[in-house]
């Protein structure tokens, strides 16, 4: 019986080789970032109300007057299809069920057409790099916007991929070569391998439909990890603005005076995220950074937070720092990894569940009751944890 995130990374680590589970759950260079990340979640502590009548308690929320079951949103990944056939179809449905939107990433292995056909009552986002053909850009946004995609996630911590040192050892670089060792340890995961043979390898499908080529995924990640468009800068937003009518959206701020820019630039929220901790080796945490910028800005657009959440107590300790909600990165893939759709599910209703059992611990009725006076942050403790 699986009852936590953490069951579902051993068992995703389980049934993926190797290449695929270090791309789902590795940092850049030595991890710095990507420990960080869950470790300050650790860092703050709760200060529990009791006697407050918790009869009544509910998680949910709104993101942009839309209701939402919890402050949860999953995330954007990219290349999900290597995690399972029609992932992003799947990672959409269980979002849709769990009453949570999902975001499509630009590197997604399905159509955006096709997500929505799977998931039409979903509350999709559509997550944006922006490539020096900003034609790719604007054929993302018109497609998105008439699927019906309501907010627009503009990722900026990307000019160019972080160095994942994994990856280049594991041989994951583009284009994909089939070594020996590659090829052993794919049929060292017979479900993987067979799913592979009848599916067929992932395609970066959105892409390919937006330059009009057929698909090719050597190419086609090459061209989305080396035509970034390096000029990309703030007053590109009012390009955006042009194309998306929808919310807007600015993930990957890290700092005081980008959070700045992004609201006196017209974003409607901003994501605080060192992008798991794949970019950059050492940052500080998201988490971090938030109680300062949600005091400076907080009032003047939607603060949402990612990296290192694992349980439903670390959203909640979020969004008693300020964040109207956060997104799930890993989190989602390890179930998916694991069992499908049915391990996103899995994985989301444990989280909430786990939010509903927190928050009533913490003697609060609804989110609104969060504050940081619920939270007290106390120096990390370096016990025995492997
Ligand atoms: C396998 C993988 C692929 C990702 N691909 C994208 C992407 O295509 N676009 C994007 O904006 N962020 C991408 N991210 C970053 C996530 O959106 C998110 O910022 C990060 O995973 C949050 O940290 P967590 O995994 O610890 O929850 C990816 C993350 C992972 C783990």
């Amino acid at each position: 019986m699986l009852s936590c995130v953490a069951d579902y990374r051993i068992a995703a680590r389980k049934r993926l080789p190797r290449l695929a589970f270090d791309y789902l759950d590795g940092g850049a260079e030595d991890g710095d970032a990507l420990r960080r990340n869950t470790d300050a979640y650790r860092q703050w502590l709760f200060k529990p109300r009791v006697m407050t009548d918790v009869s009544q308690c509910s998680i949910a929320t709104r993101f942009f007057e839309r209701e939402a079951a919890a402050p949860l949103i999953v995330g954007p990944t990219g290349l999900n299809g290597l995690f399972w056939p029609c992932a992003d179809e799947l990672l959409a449905q269980a979002a849709s069920r769990a009453g949570l939107p999902f975001v499509l990433s630009t590197a997604s292995t399905s159509l955006l057409e096709d997500v929505r056909a799977a998931a039409p009552g979903a509350d999709l986002w559509m997550q944006l790099y922006v490539q020096q053909d900003r034609g790719i850009a604007e054929n993302l946004m018109r497609r998105a916007s008439v699927a019906g995609f309501s907010t627009l996630v503009l990722t900026v911590d990307v000019p160019v991929h972080g160095k994942r040192d994994h990856d280049t050892r594991n041989g994951f670089a583009l284009p994909l070569r089939v070594s020996r060792r590659l090829l052993a340890d794919c049929l060292r995961h017979p479900h993987w391998c067979w799913q592979m043979a009848r599916y067929g390898a992932p395609q970066l499908k959105n892409i390919a439909q937006s330059v009009g080529e057929r698909a090719d995924l050597s190419r086609h990640a090459a061209m989305l990890s080396r035509q970034m468009d390096l000029t990309l800068g703030w007053t590109d937003l009012e390009w955006v603005r042009r194309h998306w009518s929808g919310k807007l959206i600015v993930k990957g701020v890290q700092g005081h005076e980008d959070a700045l820019l992004a609201a006196a630039h017209g974003a409607d929220g901003i994501v605080l995220s060192n992008h798991g901790g794949r970019q950059l080796g050492s940052t500080l945490s998201p988490l971090e950074l938030l109680p300062s910028i949600a005091d400076e800005v907080g009032h003047r657009l939607s603060i949402y937070v990612d990296g290192g959440i694992r349980r439903g107590s670390d959203a909640l300790k979020a969004v008693a720092l300020g964040a109207r909600g956060v997104l799930l990165g890993r989190a989602p893939l390890y179930g998916l990894a694991s069992r499908g759709g049915a391990g996103v599910t899995d994985v989301l209703a444990l989280m909430m569940n786990e939010m509903q059992i927190t928050l009533r611990l913490l003697g609060c009725n609804a989110l609104a009751q969060l504050g940081p006076r619920c939270v007290e942050r106390a120096p990390l403790h370096h016990g025995s944890e492997d």
